[in-house]
């Protein structure tokens, strides 16, 4: 376990130097959609940046010699089968990939490592403020900066959903997105506030440290969350995940929350219809 660790802290930390290196020679001077820099996925809205794409070969070499022999399942490669059995890595080589290509300091390399579909440990490394999460199942989370300062992570102790700080995020698709606004436009009155911070793995990893005290969202793929889920779930978050296998289009919802709050807040999400998956 330690040594996944330990690779999972390598390859995100690596990756995340890349990303830096690479956005001013991208974007600066260009407009955001970066010269031919920058296709569309599922959605004209749904960016991926070549950036993206060279950020996973990155990892995916770094995977290859250190663990040549575990599966890997990447957001921009995608993965060789299906199976769940033994270890896998997950991977997105930048989430929030929006707010990398507007220069909105909240983007993140994640990585994950699986076995037989269960997080065992996991590294989301926020590159414009050079932060490194990490977790490994059943020993706690922390975070690290660049002056070699550690912290151990722990939620915060909201109690009460009425003062729950929420983050949430949004789909590519419009349909996807209608329901979605319904959905928050229910829990707004019923919280403190909300935030759409861009990055999934971030809002879990503030999740983790306490810097909002909720996360939810329909349809993240497993590199939205495998890493970013052990890590809040280590610093003490009730977490409810799809399963590890699902696909955006799937929909499931996504949940980690402050402990305090638990119950009353999955009741709240339950009489919003936000526990349901919204298929997009
Ligand atoms: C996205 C981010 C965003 C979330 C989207 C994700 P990407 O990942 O995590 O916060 O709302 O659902 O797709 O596309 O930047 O890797």
């Amino acid at each position: 376990m330690d040594a996944l660790h330990e690779v999972a802290v390598r390859v995100a930390t690596r990756a995340a130097e890349h990303v830096r290196l690479r956005r001013p020679q991208v974007f600066d001077g260009t407009s955001n959609e970066g010269d031919g820099a920058v296709q569309s996925k599922s959605t004209p809205t749904d960016p991926v940046t070549v950036v993206d794409t060279e950020t996973e070969r990155v990892l995916r070499e770094m995977l290859a010699q250190l663990r040549p022999e575990d599966a890997i399942l990447g957001e921009e490669e995608g993965s060789e089968d299906d199976s769940l059995d033994g270890v896998r890595w997950v991977l997105d080589p930048i989430d929030g990939t929006v707010n990398f290509m507007y220069g909105i300091p909240a983007y993140a390399v994640s990585v994950a490592v699986q076995i037989d579909g269960v997080s065992v440990a996991g590294a989301v490394v926020d590159v414009a403020r050079e932060l490194v999460y990490s977790a490994a199942l059943g020993r706690g989370a922390t975070v690290q900066r660049t002056d070699g300062t550690r912290e151990h992570l722990a939620c915060s102790g909201v109690t009460d959903v009425s003062m729950t700080l929420l983050a949430t995020g949004f789909g590519y698709g419009s349909r996807r997105r209608a329901v979605q606004g319904a959905i928050i436009s229910e829990l707004l009155p019923q919280v403190r506030d909300i935030r759409r911070i861009g990055s999934a793995a971030l809002d879990l990893c503030m999740v983790a440290s306490g810097a909002v005290d909720a996360h939810f969202e329909h349809g993240l793929s497993p590199w939205d969350w495998a890493a970013g889920a052990l890590i809040a779930a280590e610093a003490g978050a009730v977490v409810r995940l799809p399963a590890a296998n699902s696909t955006s289009a799937q929909g499931a919802a996504t949940v980690a929350m402050a402990p305090g709050i638990s119950d009353d807040f999955l009741a709240v999400l339950r009489s919003a219809g936000a526990l349901d998956p919204i298929p997009g």
